[in-house]
Parts: structure tokens; sequence; C-alpha cells
């Protein structure tokens, strides 16, 4: 037989189509979640077959060494890829992010603690093929569907109230929006991309929402089980994320969510002002300055705390000195905003715009100044 090098792309080829071509990504999100990869993946085998799909690992920097594990699986399976991202954040960015990285025409995305039986990709795929669906969502709440496994009651009552909530404001009919497990066709799923809020983790809410003619769903029952190792990433920050995400897509093209947090966060602050001030010059009878210096400090150091919490939950500074130096970063940063505040505001009113107008647009000022500021310098990469 030939060998020559010329001969050998056919003969790459050939084997190719033998091994039946790339039809399904599987997209898996990962958090810490290493001791899942490797048995999902045998359970995808099993479900799937030997070829026509590729898992897609989308990992943010996981500190159990996922990413890792997801390179040591590729090295002998060349079906399994790995994106690892640094410095970023979220489920719904990280399926973005498999959206794009594959040549798959249908794109799958599921939870990798084992939580989703990969069984039912099977009638998932040809639903969509045959065009049946565009869209294909397992369902924790379609007829049949269980979620005894589980084991969360908690989470089951919070998931159905903003399945609820989320049906009456989008407008989107399907049994359970907020499921993490789905398939669609890629070019669809890249299509809509652009036009995607990409924050949190209704990732599936996000792409029905957005298409401009609605997308023909599909449920599909679905037997959601407790996760196999680790803990679930979800429970604390689910009920902030999902109103955060409600909110960037009514409003968040006028005033974007971060600043509206910030800004919220700040005329929490002015509260917490009062009552010190108040508290020091009624009940410990302090003089003014002193009180105000007091208040002015307590309420800087409150919005500090606040907008790490809340504003800038996904880079909030942890270790000691980080914190501490965020905060005097943060009040060196106030400091600009109000020097800033306090100039436009007497140059207005000095032109004769009344004080409050004068006053409410310094404000304004000083508190666009604080934001930018802050998550360049506070909150930020250097
Ligand atoms: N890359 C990345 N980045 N992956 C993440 C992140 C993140 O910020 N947060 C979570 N994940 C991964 C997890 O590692 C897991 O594979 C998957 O996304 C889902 O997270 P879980 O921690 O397992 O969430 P859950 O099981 O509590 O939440 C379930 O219900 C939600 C709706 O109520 C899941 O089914 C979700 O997919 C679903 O949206
Ligand atoms: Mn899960």
């Amino acid at each position: 037989m030939d060998m020559t090098p010329e001969s050998q792309p056919s003969m790459a080829m050939a084997a190719a189509t033998s091994l039946g071509s790339l039809e399904l990504a599987i997209i898996l999100p990962t958090l810490n979640e290493r001791d899942n990869l490797a048995p999902l993946i045998d359970r995808i085998e099993g479900a799937l077959g030997e070829s026509g799909w590729e898992v897609l690992v989308v990992d943010d920097n996981s500190a159990d060494g996922t990413s890792d594990e997801a390179r040591r699986l590729s090295l002998s399976d060349p079906r399994v890829r790995v994106i690892q991202r640094i410095g970023r954040r979220g489920l719904s960015s990280a399926a973005i992010e498999g959206f794009c990285a594959t040549a798959a025409p249908y794109v799958a995305v599921m939870d990798a603690d084992h939580q989703h039986d990969p069984k039912l990709l099977v009638d998932m795929l040809a639903s969509v093929k045959s065009g049946e669906a565009e869209v294909a969502v397992a369902s924790r709440f379609a007829d049949g569907a269980s979620m005894a496994e589980w084991g969360r009651p908690d989470r089951e009552k919070l998931s159905s109230v903003a399945n609820m909530l989320a049906r009456k404001l989008t407008g989107v009919e399907l049994s359970d929006p907020m499921s993490g497990f789905f398939l669609l066709p890629s070019a669809t799923a890249r299509m809509l991309v652009p036009n995607l809020s990409g924050i949190g983790f209704k990732i599936l809410l996000d792409l029905l929402a957005t298409s401009e003619t609605p997308l023909k769903v599909k449920d599909f029952p679905m037997n959601f089980s407790a996760r196999r190792s680790g803990e679930s990433k979800l429970d604390r920050a689910i009920a902030l994320d999902f109103l955060a995400g409600l909110y960037d897509k009514s409003f968040g093209r006028i005033i974007p969510t971060r600043f509206a947090l910030f800004g919220t966060v700040g005329a929490l602050g002015v509260l917490v002002h009062m009552a010190i001030l108040y508290a020091f010059m009624q009940l410990a009878s302090m003089n003014f300055s002193w009180s105000q210096a007091v208040a002015t400090f307590g309420s800087m150091t409150f919005n500090f705390w606040l907008n790490n919490f809340l504003t800038y939950r996904d880079r909030r500074l942890k270790d000691a000195d980080k914190v501490f130096w965020g905060w005097v970063s943060f009040i060196a940063a106030c400091s600009i905003g109000a020097f800033a505040n306090v100039a436009v505001a007497t140059t207005l009113n000095d032109r004769g715009l009344h004080t409050v107008f004068a006053a409410l647009v310094g404000i304004g000022i000083g508190s666009v100044w604080n934001y930018a500021l802050s998550s360049r310098f506070v909150w930020g990469r250097y």
C-alpha cells in the first residue's frame, strides 16, 4: 500500500467517518468538581456511545485543581477539552464560553455534579435534530419529574417561586425556565450570545427571553438527583443573582446593575450616617464636628462592607490584609468623590442653581466618581 504523506489525508478522513463526526458538545461549567469529572465522562459515554460528542469543561480556576484533572483526562481522551478561565466567574458566562468554543452543531449544558442524568441527552438530541423542538429542556417540574432524591426542600420551594416569577415577567412558557440542563443547536445559541446578559446562573431563561421569535421548547421530565461530591455553588447567592438578573434584563441598559447596587448601598449609607450622627449628638452629647466625623467614617466603613458583600460579591476581598487595604483605598476613593461633589455643587450654586439641585448634581457626580475609582482600584485587578 502507498504510504507516502500525500495519501494520508484521505486515510484520516476515512477514519473520521468511520468514527462518526462530531455532533454534540456537552458543556460542563465547573467550580471545584474534580472528583466528579471522570465518573461523569464514563456515564456520558455509557449514554451516547464512543463517538460523535465532546465534553467541554469550562472551569473558573477551581482551587481543587479541576482544570488539571480535565487536562489529565484529555491527554488520553481527546473528546475531553478544557477552558480554564482566570479572574472570571459565573455559570452563564461559562456556558457562553462553551457555545463559542465548539464546532459541534448541537450543544448541551449540564451540571458536572451528577445531578443531571446524561441518559436524557439521547432523546433531547433526537427531538432537536428532528426539528420537533428548538430547545430541549430537562425539567424538574414537568409531569413525571421528581426531586425526591435531591433532598433540598428549601431549594425546591425557592425554585418553584423563581420559576413562577420568571414566567410572569418574561412571558416564557415552560415548566422549568431555571433548569441547568438543556440542549439546542449551537448556531442558535451563538446567534443569541451578543444580546445575552451573561450574568448569574439562569442562562436558559436568558436565551429564551432574548430570542425575538419564541423558541419551540420541549420539556423532558427528569429525576433530579443529589450531587455526587462537593457542595452546591449556587446555594448562597442564588436569590440575589436571580433578582439582579431580572433587573438587568429590564432596566440594565439604562442604569447598569452594578452601579444601581452601588447607588443603593450609598443611599443606605446616608441612613447609617444619620443614625450615627444622632446617636453621638443626642445620646453621647458630642459636638457636631466630632459626631459628623465619626458618622462619615462609620458610613464609609458600612458602605465598604456592604459593597464588598453585595455589589462586588463576585470579586469579594476576603483575606484580612486585602480587606484592610481595600477599606483604606475605598476611603481614599470616596474622598476624591467627595471633593468632586463639593467642587461641582459649589460652582453650580454660585451660578444660581437652587441649593437642593446643586447638591443633588454634586451627589450624582460624586457617586459616579466613587463608583469608577473603587471598581478600578478597590475591587479591580491591577
Ligand atoms: N465555571 C463555573 N463558574 N461553573 C460554575 C459556577 C461558576 O461561577 N458556579 C457553579 N458552577 C458549576 C458547578 O460546578 C456545577 O457543575 C454547575 O455549575 C451547577 O452548580 P451547582 O452548584 O451544582 O448548582 P445547584 O445544583 O445548587 O443548582 C441547580 O439548580 C439551579 C436552579 O435552581 C443546578 O441544576 C443549576 O444548573 C440550576 O440553574
Ligand atoms: Mn448541581
